[in-house]
C-alpha cells in the first residue's frame, strides 16, 4: 500500500514479529522530470521510513534509505543522530554511477526512551 496512507505504520508493525533489527526503504517517488520537485518528493518519502524506523526498531538495530544527491537535509541527520550511534551517506557499487541516488545508513538504534 501507500506508505504516506496514514495507515501504513501501524498495519505494517503489526505484520511483524516484534521490533525489526533493520529497517530499509528503497521507495523513490515517481519522476516527473523536474528535479527540484522529484528531489523533495523523493526525501520526503525518507523521513517518512525515518521517522518510521525509529519509532519500530529494535534496539541496536539500523536504517537504510534511498536518498538523493545532495544528500538527507539537516533536519533529518540532525534526528537519526540523536537517535543512531553512526549515520553515514554511502554510494555502494551497485548503484550506478550515472545514477542521483545514494543512501543514508544509520547504525545502531540507541533505543526509545521510556517514561520514568
Ligand atoms: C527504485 S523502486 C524500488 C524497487 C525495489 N527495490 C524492487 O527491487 O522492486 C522505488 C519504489 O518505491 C515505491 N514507492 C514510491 N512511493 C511509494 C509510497 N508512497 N509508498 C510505497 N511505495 C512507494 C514505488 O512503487 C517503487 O516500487
Amino acid at each position: 500500500m501507500d506508505f504516506l496512507d496514514e495507515e501504513a505504520p501501524r498495519l505494517l508493525r503489526e505484520a511483524l514479529d516484534g521490533p525489526p533489527d533493520l529497517v530499509i526503504s528503497d521507495m523513490a517517488a515517481p519522476t516527473t522530470g523536474h528535479k527540484r520537485t522529484d528531489h523533495l518528493r523523493t526525501m520526503y518519502l525518507c523521513e517518512v521510513a525515518a521517522h518510521f524506523a525509529v519509532e519500530t526498531l529494535a534496539e541496536g538495530g539500523h536504517f537504510l534509505a534511498k536518498t538523493f544527491q545532495g544528500g538527507a537535509e539537516q533536519d533529518l541527520l540532525t534526528m537519526l543522530k540523536q537517535n543512531f550511534k553512526q549515520v553515514v551517506h554511502v554510494k555502494p557499487a551497485a548503484s550506478r554511477s550515472e545514477s542521483v541516488e545514494m543512501f543514508l545508513l544509520a547504525k545502531s538504534f540507541k533505543g526509545r526512551k521510556t517514561d520514568g
